[in-house]
């Protein structure tokens, strides 16, 4: 029986879920796995205001890191405060005296991995994040340990659940946008900010881990296209139903020889497309390998036991792996390697919707703009206004260059009968 003092760096929605895992499954764990956990000791911020201090005995709960830092007999820190400071000094401190490392915190490791793996490497600690990607989707252990025998050429899905949660109540019971993002707030899912969520940052932040270890090259944050669910309108969501398409937010990643595209972005998905009937707080993530071809990966990516599940199942990876801790299969560097080209020209479906005088040849105006800019037009639908003399026109594109795109709805935007440019939207096959 191998024995093990973890500590928890906070104690809010996922550290509470981690401790009742370790406490409640302890022995289950003993007996199936021959490890003995026990957490020695829990980080909060400050005693009074501590919601959940009624969850574990008093004796474990400290403020002062250094009662974890300098405890020799705690091998495994469990980092779920959130946020970058002082997460990422905590995680440092921890690395470099030797402690394993299990993190649920995407921003910090998003914005400082190099740091950590190159201090974990140095004193033989392990680093895990399982939980930052996908909530209880087992999704970064896919790649690691059961798709080594792959090029990974796509990973794309939903790997937000407050955003997921949101656009599907927005979509299917036209509920208001403040009024879900509160019940996701108090379901769990949202992040301390939620801007995170909803202007796509947190799924930026997944996406740069998650296309990382899938393409071997990392790929930092800022090389990541962005795009939040903010501006997205009742009007986007009926003409999507109009259409046969549900919106998402999605994150994409594709990789062609060395050339990478990464972007995050509201999505426009066939209503028959898997990842449309991705509801509610559940994640979904595509991958597509040279030799399995797809694999579709499904659950809660969000809330307290499935983070609590994948920050757990990390916890009995490193006492395993104890002493022989892996690292990344790619040089850990703070840009972008040289060995890859970034694509931010992609290319793409675009659904635009205009507003437009209703007069002869403003079909024929618009047409033409975007003939000239070789953006290759599919279907088309109009919609009068009351007032009879405006009206709403919405083109759905073949694939084209994003740049040209954009070139046309400039020139577009300039056309005498053209009053808005109301949406534009990216769709996927
Ligand atoms: P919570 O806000 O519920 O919990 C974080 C806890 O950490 C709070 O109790 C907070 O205390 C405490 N904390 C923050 N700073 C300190 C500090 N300096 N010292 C001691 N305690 C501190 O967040 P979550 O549990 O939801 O999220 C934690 C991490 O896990 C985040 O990185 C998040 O992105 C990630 N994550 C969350 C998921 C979820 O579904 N909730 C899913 C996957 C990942 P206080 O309230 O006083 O600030
Ligand atoms: N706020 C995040 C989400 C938590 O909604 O997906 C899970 O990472």
């Amino acid at each position: 029986m191998k024995r093990f003092q973890v500590a928890i760096l906070g104690f809010g929605t996922v550290g509470s879920g981690v401790y009742r895992i370790l406490t409640e499954n302890h022995g289950d764990l003993k007996h199936r796995e021959s490890l003995d956990l026990t957490v020695a000791r829990i980080l909060v911020r400050d005693f009074t205001n501590e919601p959940n201090l009624h969850l574990a005995p008093r004796q474990l709960f400290t403020t002062c890191f250094d009662d974890i830092a300098q405890d020799e007999n705690i091998s495994i820190v469990v980092e779920c405060m959130g946020g970058v400071e002082p997460a990422r000094s905590f995680i440092l401190r921890a690395l470099e005296s030797g402690k394993t490392v299990v993190t649920s915190n995407k921003e910090v490791m998003s914005k400082h991995w190099y740091e950590f793996e190159t201090a974990a490497k140095k004193t033989g600690a392990g680093l895990y994040l399982e939980a930052t990607v996908g909530g209880g989707i087992p999704i970064l252990r896919t790649i690691t340990d059961s798709m080594q025998a792959n090029n990974i050429s796509r990973v794309m899905g939903i790997i937000n659940g407050t955003t997921n949660f949101i656009l599907t109540k927005m979509s299917e019971e036209g509920k208001d946008f403040a009024e879900v993002l509160a019940q996701a707030q108090q379901l769990g899912y949202a992040e301390a900010n939620p801007t995170a969520d909803v202007e796509g940052y947190d799924a930026m932040y997944k996406l740069s881990i998650l296309s990382s270890m899938a393409f071997h090259a990392h790929m930092p944050i800022d090389v990541i296209y962005r795009e939040g669910i903010t501006k997205l309108t009742r009007a986007d969501f009926e003409t999507a139903k109009l259409l046969g398409y549900e919106i998402k937010l999605l994150a994409i990643g594709k990789k062609e020889g060395n050339r990478i595209e990464v972007r995050v972005h509201p999505t426009m998905l066939k209503t028959t497309h898997p990842l449309a009937s991705v509801r509610g707080v559940f994640n979904a993530v595509f991958l597509t390998g040279h030799a399995v071809d797809d694999i579709m990966l499904y659950g809660r990516g969000a809330g307290c036991m499935p983070t609590a599940s994948a920050v757990v199942s990390d916890v009995i990876y490193a006492c395993h792996a104890h002493g022989r801790h892996r690292y990344m299969t790619f040089e850990n560097i703070p840009g972008m390697s040289d060995q890859v080209e970034l694509v931010r020209d992609f290319r793409c479906i675009y659904c635009v919707r205009l507003k437009v005088t209703d007069q002869p040849g403003t079909m024929a105006a618009i047409a033409d703009v975007f003939a000239r800019h070789g953006v290759s037009l599919k279907d088309v639908l109009q919609l009068g206004e009351a007032d009879g003399c405006s009206s709403h026109i919405t083109f759905m594109t073949y694939e084209a260059q994003e740049f040209a795109v954009q070139a046309a709805l400039r020139d577009i935007s300039a056309l005498p009968c053209v009053r808005a440019i109301e949406s534009v939207i990216r769709a996927e096959n």
